[in-house]
Parts: C-alpha cells; sequence; structure tokens
C-alpha cells in the first residue's frame, strides 16, 4: 500500500512557484485555491493532498506531523528555530535577502538602536553576535514605514528588488542571510514513508536542477 502524504504550502508566491515543481513530481491541484474557502485540497495524485496555510504556520504543521512535507521560507526557518525538522533541498525559489535598512544617509543613532521587524528571534541573534545591545520592535508588516514615523532607526526586513525601501526613501545597510525556500519533512514521516517520501525528494531535485 502506498503511503499517504500531506503537503503544507503558503497562498502567494511559495505556492505559485511551487506548483510547477510539484508538477513535474505527478502532483497538480484539482481546483484552484484562490476560488475556494476550503483548506485541504486533494490533487491528481489519490494518496496526495495539498493544505493551504499561513506561510509563518508551514514549520508549526510539519514539525508536529500535521502536515509530512512543507515549503518555507529560510527565513521563516531561521525565525521558527525548526529544529524539529528536516531540510533536505533548496527549491531555489522565492530568492530575496533578509536585510537591516535604514533611511538613507541617516546619522548613527544616538542612545540604544531602535530595530523594528517581524524576525525578532533572527534580529537579537544577529546583534547579539555583533555584541550590540538594541531595543527590538514587534511589528507584523510595513516594516518600512517605522524609520518614517520616528517609531525606529532601522528595520530588518525582506529586500528582493530594493523598490520598496526605494520608494520609501530607505537604504540597504547590511545582509544578514541570502533567502530561498526550502522543502521541509517531519522527522517520523521521513522514517515511516521512507519510500515515497525520498522518490518525491528527488523528483522535484531534479525538477529544481532542470529550473537553473
Ligand atoms: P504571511 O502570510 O505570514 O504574511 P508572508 O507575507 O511573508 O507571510 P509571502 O509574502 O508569500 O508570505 O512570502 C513567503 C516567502 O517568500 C517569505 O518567507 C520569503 O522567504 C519570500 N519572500 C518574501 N517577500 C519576497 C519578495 N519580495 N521577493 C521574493 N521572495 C520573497
Ligand atoms: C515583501 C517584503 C518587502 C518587499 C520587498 O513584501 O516584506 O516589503 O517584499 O520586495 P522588493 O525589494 O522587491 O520591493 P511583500 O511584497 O511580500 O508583501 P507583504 O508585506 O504583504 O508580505
Amino acid at each position: 500500500m502506498t503511503a499517504r502524504l500531506r503537503i503544507a504550502l503558503s497562498k502567494g508566491r511559495i505556492l505559485d512557484e511551487t506548483l510547477p515543481l510539484l508538477k513535474s513530481a505527478g502532483i497538480e491541484l484539482l481546483e484552484e485555491p484562490s476560488k475556494s474557502r476550503k483548506l485541504i485540497f486533494p490533487t491528481s495524485n489519490p494518496n496526495v493532498d495539498i493544505v493551504i496555510i499561513r506561510a509563518t504556520d508551514v514549520p508549526t504543521f510539519v514539525e508536529h506531523g500535521a502536515a509530512d512535507v512543507g515549503v518555507a521560507g529560510k527565513d521563516v526557518l531561521m525565525e521558527h528555530g525548526a529544529r524539529g525538522v528536516y531540510e533536505p533541498l533548496d527549491l531555489n525559489i522565492s530568492r530575496c535577502k533578509l536585510m537591516v535598512a535604514a533611511k538613507k544617509a541617516a546619522p548613527e543613532a544616538d542612545g540604544r538602536l531602535r530595530v523594528a521587524t517581524k524576525f525578532v528571534n533572527i534580529t537579537k541573534q544577529y546583534y547579539a553576535e555583533k555584541g550590540e545591545q538594541v531595543e527590538i520592535i514587534k511589528l507584523y508588516g510595513s516594516m518600512e514605514l517605522a524609520p518614517l514615523v520616528g517609531l525606529a532607526d532601522k528595520i530588518v526586513d525582506i529586500v528582493d528588488t530594493g523598490n520598496t525601501l526605494r520608494a520609501n526613501g530607505l537604504e540597504p545597510t547590511e545582509l544578514i542571510a541570502t533567502i530561498s525556500s526550502r522543502l521541509i519533512v517531519n522527522k517520523a514521516s521521513m522514517k515511516m514513508k521512507h519510500g515515497v517520501l525520498q522518490r518525491l525528494i528527488d523528483q522535484l531535485a531534479l525538477a529544481v536542477d532542470n529550473n537553473r
């Protein structure tokens, strides 16, 4: 009997960029998620379904075995910790950079630096390694606004084209990490469903290579 597999993806760029890779592995959605309120979607492979959740929830679902496999940005994995999952494959999609940014030609802050970000853990670790004491201000989005309205001196955020920074008079100052999305696998699933998972990983690796 073939093992059943549940794959966790997030709406938007990860879903859009993962679906063509899954197609190469014979897995296609049977309906368009943006036209549905459903959360669990069957696929062309009767043994595989796809759950569509928030990007930041993907490591949690996979770590707890609620999904066998997931796709998450390295930023999300670094922030989450994600020590309870395997990360067997860099899918080389949703590529971007995690950077520190500030107002153009901003003077050095006097006193303790205030940094606004949704990546609180990454930011804490980054400044701890530099030996700098900072105040971290947790935001859930629109980080670029923080330096413009005096909420923070710097931000830690995703940069791709740099258009969002430029449009707001900000500039990148330090690179924290280059980011791409990774395939993650639940540790127990990797043992219990090894054959079917290894086949999926091999097929996806081939599709990733063909995309290069
Ligand atoms: P949430 O649903 O929790 O708000 P999100 O808005 O970060 O999550 P997406 O914008 O779909 O979700 O981003 C998913 C992943 O894609 C991020 O974790 C990051 O790795 C990558 N990413 C984010 N922004 C960009 C971008 N502008 N260009 C390329 N990749 C990006
Ligand atoms: C991300 C990120 C930046 C922007 C950077 O936001 O939070 O704001 O992309 O990309 P750029 O350098 O090409 O301008 P996204 O567009 O995903 O919107 P979100 O804030 O809703 O996630």
